[in-house]
C-alpha cells in the first residue's frame, strides 16, 4: 500500500483530497494541529471509503518543534513515503508571530513546510511526490525578507501573497536540487474556495460570504491538487505551476528570479537549523 502524508485536512481543500487519496487505496497520513477533530475525520473517511488506513499524525506548522515531533513519529513509523501534500494555510487578518517569532502565515505557509518537507526528503520513495497547494496570489507577492520578523508593512493579502510567492518559489528550487533523483516536485492555485481560509470576525469573512455563491466548492478546489497527486500524465512533470484546470501555468516571474530563491533557500534552512546543502 503506498503512502501519502498530506497537512491540514480538518477542513476545506484538504479534506476533500484526504477522501480522494484514501478512495485511490493510498494509506493516509494527516499533518493536523488539531488530532481530536481529525480522529473524527478519519473516521468518516473510513466510512465513506472502506480504507481501514487513515492515521493522525499532530503537527502545528507554526511550531518548530512541533514539526520536528511529527517528523520523529513519521519516520518511527518506517513507512515510505509515496506523496507529500503540503496543504495547509492560513489567512491572518490581523498581524501576528509565530511562537519562533515569525509572520505567522510566512511560519506555517512556507517555513513550516520547508522544515516538514526537508525532514521528509530522507523518507520519500523512488518517483515520490512532492504537491505544494500554492495560489495564485503569489503574483501579487514580495519576498521582502527582512520583514519576516516582524509586523513591519502587514497588510493580510498582501502579507499572505508573500506566503505564497514562498511556497512557488521554493517548489522550483527544491525541483532543481532534486532533479535525477525521480522525485518530483510541482505546485498548483487550487481556484478561489469556499473554504474556512477567510477568518472570522473581519472584513476577509465578509468579503468570503460575499463572494461564497460564486466561488469553487472544496471538491472543485481539490481536483488540481489530485491530478498533481494522481495522475500518470504529470508523473514525469517536475518544477512546475499549475492552474486551477490542472494545466501547466506561467508562474509570476518574479518566482522564478533564481537569486531570491536561493535567498530563501538559505534563510528558511539556517533559521529552521538545517544544512543550507542537501
Ligand atoms: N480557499 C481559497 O480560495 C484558496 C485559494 C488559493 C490557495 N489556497 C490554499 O489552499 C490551501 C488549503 O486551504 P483551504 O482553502 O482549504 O483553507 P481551510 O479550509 O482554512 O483549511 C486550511 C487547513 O490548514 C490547517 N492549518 C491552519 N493552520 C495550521 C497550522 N498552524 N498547523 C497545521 N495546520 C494548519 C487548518 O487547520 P484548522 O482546521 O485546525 O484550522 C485546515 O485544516 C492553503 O494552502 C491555502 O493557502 C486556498
Amino acid at each position: 500500500m503506498k503512502t501519502c502524508l498530506i497537512t491540514g485536512t480538518t477542513s476545506g481543500i484538504g479534506s476533500v483530497t484526504a477522501t480522494t487519496m484514501a478512495r485511490a487505496g493510498y494509506r493516509v497520513v494527516m499533518a493536523c494541529r488539531d488530532p481530536s477533530r481529525a480522529f473524527t475525520l478519519a473516521k468518516q473517511i473510513t466510512q465513506a471509503t472502506g480504507n481501514g488506513e487513515i492515521h493522525v499524525l499532530p503537527c502545528d506548522l507554526a511550531s518548530m518543534s512541533s514539526v520536528r515531533n511529527a517528523a520523529d513519529a513519521f519516520s518511527g513509523l518506517k513507512l515510505p513515503l509515496d506523496v507529500l501534500i503540503n496543504n495547509a494555510g492560513v489567512l491572518c487578518a490581523r498581524p501576528q508571530l509565530s511562537a519562533d517569532g515569525f509572520e505567522m502565515m510566512f511560519a506555517v505557509n512556507h517555513l513550516g513546510h520547508f522544515l516538514l518537507t526537508r525532514l521528509m526528503l530522507d523518507m520519500l520513495c523512488d518517483n515520490a511526490r512532492v504537491v505544494i497547494v500554492a495560489s495564485a496570489v503569489h503574483r501579487t507577492g514580495v519576498l521582502d525578507l527582512e520583514n519576516v520578523e516582524t509586523l513591519k508593512n502587514f497588510s493580510s493579502l498582501k502579507t499572505y501573497a508573500r506566503s505564497k510567492l514562498a511556497n512557488v518559489m521554493f517548489t522550483f528550487d527544491l525541483a532543481r536540487r532534486l532533479s535525477g533523483t525521480g522525485i518530483s516536485v510541482n505546485c498548483l492555485h487550487p481556484g478561489v474556495v469556499a473554504s474556512n481560509i477567510f477568518p472570522s470576525n473581519s472584513w476577509l469573512s465578509w468579503g468570503g460570504n460575499l463572494i461564497r455563491p460564486f466561488i469553487r466548492s472544496p471538491e472543485q478546489g481539490s481536483a488540481a491538487c489530485a491530478t498533481l497527486a494522481l495522475d500518470d500524465r504529470v508523473a514525469r512533470t517536475s518544477g512546475a505551476y499549475f492552474n486551477s484546470n490542472a494545466r501547466q501555468a506561467n508562474p509570476a516571474a518574479r518566482a522564478c528570479d533564481r537569486v531570491d530563491q536561493s535567498a530563501l533557500w538559505a534563510y528558511s534552512s539556517s533559521v529552521c537549523g538545517l544544512a543550507d546543502t542537501l
